[in-house]
């Protein structure tokens, strides 16, 4: 979704911004721009400049449809010399891409400019009153809308902290936004609800803003996380806190610990592509430390004061969207199979609205990459407000799922940067496998037979490796033969069902090409009116206890000429004469199958996508965090 960057020391801030932009590029946008207040030194009478006295500045908006590298262009052929900058990325929500609906947006008297993430609920009421008051608008935004209600308490000597704070007030809605004004050069006031905003403490009389940290780790690695309802004003000498009922906040300096490589492509010609290959890592970074083989058990630090909740849970609600949807499927099936406690599978879009039931007992589990997205975090307070314990099982260490779930378990993907979720889905999986042994060996699973699922667990790094090694080349050389298809059709059972759906997910999203995910024995009820010469069919087919039905639904396609793409078990030579291509992957156990099977779905999309020549890391109208709904 939209990224925000601000800046105020004595750097240039030009080139920090968008620097920092360009680190924020991967979670999709239409546009960007900056705002700067260009070094106003005040002149004396003998016309000789005082360097360094700011008394008021001049605003410059800088701003275009497009990529960053457009908005450096632009900054290139304008130079402004500023110390003080805000910077944005926009993913359109509130009227199209274009100039001129990028932000920063100005008021109505062009001193204050805003950038904004989220969405202003109440701007057209609140419109209509500017309206009356005789304001005029630029754009379609409601973030036009706020920078002029800021604009309307920025009177009467007020300050630009509470004149923004009294503007927060009347708004509802999700923001985060930083907001900058020329009769204030020495400061940047921002603040958050429902949309990320971290503050990067600098050494030098220097401070950030950012909406994701990625922005900003290359200045400081300390940092404050604001929470909702909470706001900022940034300055070179510090940074001070309120919340926006003007209650003033101490809040901890954190220190985050992500490198710099993690957010570089290291050689690879898209992150998608690196994260791909990093999962061998990923998968035993997800199990570090949390497997005591001997015990045949597991420890998860982040849910060890709710192992008695967890213990009598008497169901699980595990709710999510998209990829990590998926993995709440594939989680259902593993703990329903082996700790036998009830599990529900929700989209955390469908049960934040639909009044759901919890009881007593029950625990609610919000998957999420990101911890940003905003159905999932909806859905987790929903669940949290009606007595659930709300877990979470997260990626961004810090993010807002995870400070307000009651607990929780970190995946240790690292940063994903491709908007395509790779990485990320196959450590939800390891983290639910572990969370299955858990729970499994709190009720009816043995020791031995504990072992014997950690010992298959701690093999797939291995696994995944090999795979990779082994289907590269030839899914390379299968996309350029299905590179042109209109339509695909991804079929599984059982455990391999939601691979299925994710193969599809996967495929559309990066190549526009039409994929539809289906439980294999689904097909006959309706999709197979679709078949024919030009349907390409992958079928996900391991040797596990569904095979033989698989292999059934395989000979239903082949008898109307579909073309089957085969993911299989190592030395399963049956499928061969079904199968026009067979993609082999080693064998495991059956619940663990997904994270094998997946791999080759993943690079068929991205072999497939970059053959069509693609933007398989920003791929069209999607955003890598969903922050809103
Ligand atoms: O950050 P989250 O895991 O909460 O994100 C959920 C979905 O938005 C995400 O998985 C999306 O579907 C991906 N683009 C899939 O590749």
């Amino acid at each position: 979704m939209c990224g925000i960057v601000g800046y105020i020391g004595n750097r240039e801030a030009s080139p920090i911004l968008l620097s920092g932009l360009k680190r924020l590029e991967y979670r999709g946008y239409d546009s960007a721009g900056l705002a700067l207040i260009e070094d106003f030194p005040a002149i004396a009478e003998n016309g000789q400049r005082h360097s360094g006295i700011h008394a008021v500045g001049r605003l410059v908006v800088e701003k275009c449809k497009g990529k960053v590298t457009d908005l450096e262009a632009m900054a290139a052929d304008h130079p402004h010399h500023a110390t003080i900058g805000i910077g944005h990325t926009r993913w359109a929500t509130h009227g199209a891409p274009s100039d001129v609906n990028s932000h920063p947006q100005t008021d109505e008297s062009g001193r204050i400019a805003i950038i904004h993430n989220g969405i202003i609920e109440n701007y057209s009421h609140i419109k209509d009153r500017l309206l009356a008051r005789g304001h005029t608008f630029k754009s379609e935004t409601d973030t036009e809308v706020l920078a002029h209600l800021i604009g309307e308490f920025y009177v009467d000597g007020r300050s630009l902290t509470e004149a923004v704070r009294l503007a927060l007030n009347e708004v509802v809605g999700a923001y985060g936004i930083a907001v900058l004004a020329a009769d204030a050069p020495e400061e940047i006031v921002c603040a958050r609800k429902g949309s990320p905003l971290v503050l990067g403490v600098g050494s030098d009389n220097e401070n950030f803003i950012a909406s994701d940290a990625a922005a900003i780790i290359a200045h400081t690695r300390q940092v404050i996380y604001l929470a909702d309802n909470e706001m900022a004003t940034v300055t070179r000498a510090g940074i001070k806190t309120r919340t926006i009922s003007n209650v003033e906040i101490t809040k901890p300096v954190e220190v985050i610990e992500m490198e710099l490589e993690a957010i570089e492509k290291g050689g690879y010609d898209h992150f998608m592509l690196k994260e791909i290959h990093e999962q061998p890592r990923t998968i035993t970074d997800a199990m570090r430390g949390r497997v005591v083989e001997e015990e045949g058990n597991i420890v998860l630090g982040g849910l060890q004061s709710h192992l008695d909740e967890l213990r009598q849970a008497k169901r699980l609600i595990l709710t999510a969207c998209g990829t990590s949807f998926h993995a709440a499927l594939i989680g259902k099936y593993m703990i329903e199979q082996y700790a036998r406690v009830p599990v529900e599978v929700e989209y955390a879009s469908e049960f934040r609205y639909r009044n759901p039931i919890i009881e007593e007992g029950d625990v609610m589990f919000g998957i999420s990459q990101s911890g940003e997205t905003a159905d999932t975090l909806a859905a987790m307070r929903e669940g949290k407000g009606k007595g659930a314990l709300a877990l979470g099982i997260v990626n961004v260490v810090g993010s807002t799922i995870a400070r307000e779930s009651n607990g929780g378990v970190y995946i240790h993907a690292g940063p994903e940067i491709g908007v395509a979720s790779t990485k990320a889905f196959t450590s939800q999986l390891t983290v639910l496998s572990l969370l299955t042994i858990m729970l499994g060996r709190m009720r009816h699973l043995s020791v031995v037979d504990g072992r014997a699922m950690i010992r298959k667990l701690l093999e797939i790094p291995e696994k995944v490796q090999r795979t990779l090694e082994s289907t590269e080349r030839q899914i390379r050389e299968l996309s350029d033969t299905f590179k042109n298809a209109s339509n695909f059709l991804y079929l599984g059972r059982g455990y391999n069902y939601p691979v299925a759906l994710e193969g599809a997910l996967k495929l559309k999203e990066i190549s526009y090409i039409h994929a539809e995910g289906y439980p294999a024995a689904e097909m006959k009820h309706g999709p197979i009116a679709l078949i024919d010469e030009n349907m390409p069919v992958v079928v996900v087919a391991p040797q596990d206890e569904v095979y033989e039905k698989v292999l059934s639904n395989i000979q239903e396609v082949r008898a109307r000429k579909g073309h089957v793409i085969a993911i299989a078990t190592e030395g399963d030579e049956q499928i061969g004469a079904l199968a026009e291509q067979v993609i082999y992957i080693p064998a495991t156990l059956s619940m663990l199958t997904p994270i094998l099977s997946v791999i080759p779905l993943q690079l068929l999309s991205y072999y497939i996508a970059t053959a069509r020549g693609c933007n398989v890391d920003q791929p069209r109208n999607l955003a890598k965090s969903v922050t809103v709904e």
